[in-house]
């Protein structure tokens, strides 16, 4: 298969994507304050990337609670929806598609980010282990903090926060989005309520996986009856493997991996929505994601199957031609690359990304690694892809 294959055009929900290679959502911590606030350089460093098929915003909070860590946007009050306009203003001059992805930590949160300094919340009244939030320390200043203790929601406030999460989705398109993510994965509440380490609670919302999976399908449907099931798209971050301290922590071991993606897989299918997004692990030594669950998850799931983590352009072809993926994120290379697209096409270097600049600050290393054709240095040393052709 050719690296051109990526370059097709590619339909998702009622739309048709020009090309398979995804910005996938990424925190940058630069909004302005007070308010979480988007602003005109964000409107600029997502315009830069708007050549992707697809994007997707860095996580933004549906409500003040779901906010744990410095500087994130929002998007429920009327200045942030202000914001955002200018973004999506500046990616649809650019061609570009984009979503936004709707986020709320629960428990990986610190008290200094709550309102009224209260503790975060969460499916049951368990912390979060060995992770760190990111807290202000003073105007520009941050540092790590632990997550404070949660304490429980009652069934009245999640069935409350379901009409917060379809609020935000209108919020969105007000905001002239193309549509919204749910953030299913990496630890943060909706994960909180799928995993059995996390989830202890006795009401309609734990328990059984159908159980575990109500508070997900209650937003899938809200969301679904505000703006569109074909405006939906859901990201999970199934792990397979429990041998990594670090995934216990975030609340992602589950004991059935396999069985809890695809009954969720199956949910979503029956809800119609217009993808699912795999975030594979993506550490050193990351566990690989089994075959038979990305096969099984391709019969499970008509919609869009987007897929990310480490992938490199072939490992993105490998999967194409397998028939499990439709579109595939690239993360640190888009931030790096605004022009990953063309660097990808052409089979040119890529710029290595900074991690000093990943979170908060200013423009540098956010708006300023060059395109390959502006010719200027590189903000980093230069890594070569493999070839381009597989
Ligand atoms: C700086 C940074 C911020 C991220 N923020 C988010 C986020 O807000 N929401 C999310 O779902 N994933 C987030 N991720 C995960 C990425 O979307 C992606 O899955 C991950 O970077 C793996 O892809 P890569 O190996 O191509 O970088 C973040 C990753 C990085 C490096």
């Amino acid at each position: 298969m050719k690296t051109s294959s990526l370059f097709e055009t590619v339909r998702l929900g009622n739309q048709t994507l020009r090309n398979r290679i995804v910005l996938p959502p990424l925190t940058r911590s630069r909004s302005t304050q007070p308010g979480n606030i988007p602003n005109e350089l964000m409107a600029t460093y997502y315009a830069q990337r708007a050549s992707a098929g697809f994007m997707v915003t860095e996580g933004t909070q549906i409500e003040p609670r779901g906010q744990g860590y410095a500087w994130t946007p929002g998007i429920f009050s009327e200045a942030q929806i202000e914001g955002w306009k200018a973004v999506t203003r500046a990616v649809h001059r650019e061609g570009g598609t984009i979503f936004c992805q709707l986020w709320h930590v629960g428990r990986v949160s610190h008290r200094s980010l709550q309102p009224g300094g209260e503790a975060p919340v969460a499916p049951s009244a368990i912390a979060a282990e060995d992770v760190k939030v990111f807290v202000e320390t003073g105007p520009g200043e941050g540092a790590l903090a632990n997550p404070d203790q949660p304490r429980a929601l009652t069934t009245e406030e999640v069935e409350e926060l379901v009409k917060l999460y379809a609020r935000a989705a209108r919020n969105a398109i007000d905001a002239g989005f193309d549509g919204v993510e749910i953030h299913g994965a990496n630890g943060y509440l909706v994960n909180q309520f799928l995993s059995e380490h996390t989830n202890h609670r006795t009401d309609q919302y734990g328990g059984s996986l159908q159980n575990r999976l109500r508070f997900l399908d209650e937003i899938v449907v809200a969301i679904s009856e505000e703006v569109g099931a074909d405006r939906l798209g859901v990201r999970f971050a199934p792990l397979f493997e429990s041998t990594n301290e670090e995934r216990v922590y975030l609340g992602l071991v589950e004991s059935d991996p396999h069985g809890t993606y695809l009954e969720a897989a199956r949910l979503l299918q029956r809800r119609g929505i217009a993808y699912i997004s795999i975030a594979e692990a993506d550490w050193d030594n990351a566990p690989e994601l089994p075959e038979s669950f990305c096969a099984e998850l391709r019969n499970a799931f008509d919609g869009a199957l987007i897929f990310a983590g480490r992938y490199t352009p072939e490992k993105a072809l490998k999967m194409l031609a397998a028939g499990y993926g439709d579109l595939f994120a690239f993360g640190k290379p888009f931030i790096a690359n605004p022009d990953l697209p063309d660097r990808i096409r052409r089979g040119l270097p890529w710029n290595e990304v900074d991690p000093a600049t990943m979170y908060g600050g200013s423009a540098k290393g956010y708006i300023d690694y060059p395109t390959y054709d502006s010719g200027q240095e590189t903000a980093g040393p230069v890594t070569a892809p493999a070839a381009t052709e597989a």
